[in-house]
């Protein structure tokens, strides 16, 4: 007998999956969901690059992500905050593809209570002394010495907080695509003003 999945036709089981599916991710190591894939540009250059998931918070859908204010991709992302995150998990053979609004904070409350979450040692992405993308002469993990030996006490980790933003994804689209060997499902939740489901063909 094949086994009953609730979220196979059920538009509320498909919702409650996905918000799962993203809250353990925030938890959970080893979630396929945890290493989204983002995308940002414009419509002449676009790019996309893994990310770790943060937080999620289905009340108010969003969730977010780090980076380093540094990077190249908080100015694509202050230019045009309409982004697309793209989900797959094997195991549970679901695809999702977000489209979302982003906002970059940068020293606020936001990202104070994040860092504050940051430990110690995952602080290092944040002490590079130049920003993410800038070139270098000689290969580099762009450290000091100090800092790639994990030399370095909890209060000298501070200084990365000045490199530290968070990015705010404020969902307006989820395109859901469920593997399945009697019949595959995809479905269209439009967020933007009232909630709206489509069923789509896979
Ligand atoms: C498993 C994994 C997790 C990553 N997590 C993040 C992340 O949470 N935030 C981030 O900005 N970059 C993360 N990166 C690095 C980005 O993929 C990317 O290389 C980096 O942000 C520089 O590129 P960009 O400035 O164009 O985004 C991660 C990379 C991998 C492979």
């Amino acid at each position: 007998m094949s086994e009953i999945i609730s979220y196979y036709e059920d538009p509320k089981e498909i919702e409650k999956k996905i918000w799962e599916l993203l809250s353990t991710a925030v938890k959970d190591r080893s979630s396929e969901f945890r290493t989204p894939v983002f995308i940002c540009g414009d419509d002449k250059d676009l790019d996309g690059r893994v990310v770790v998931l943060r937080k999620a918070d289905q009340q108010n859908n969003f969730f977010q992500y780090h980076s380093d204010i540094r990077s190249s991709k908080i100015e694509k992302i202050k230019q045009n905050p309409i982004c697309a995150i793209l989900f797959y998990g094997k195991e549970e053979k679901i695809q999702l593809r977000v489209k979302a609004e982003c906002n970059v904070h940068f020293d606020d409350e936001i990202t104070k209570e994040s860092w504050e979450k940051t430990g110690h040692i995952s602080r290092k992405c944040y002490l590079v002394t130049n920003g993410p993308g800038t070139e270098s002469d000689k290969p580099t993990s762009g450290l000091d010495n100090k800092f790639d030996n994990f030399d370095f006490t909890k209060e000298e980790s501070e200084a990365g907080y000045k490199n530290f933003c968070v990015i705010r994804c404020k969902v307006k689209s989820i395109e859901w695509l469920y593997l399945a060997a009697k019949g595959h499902r995809r479905a269209f939740i439009d967020l933007n003003g009232s909630k709206k489901f489509t069923w789509l063909i896979p």
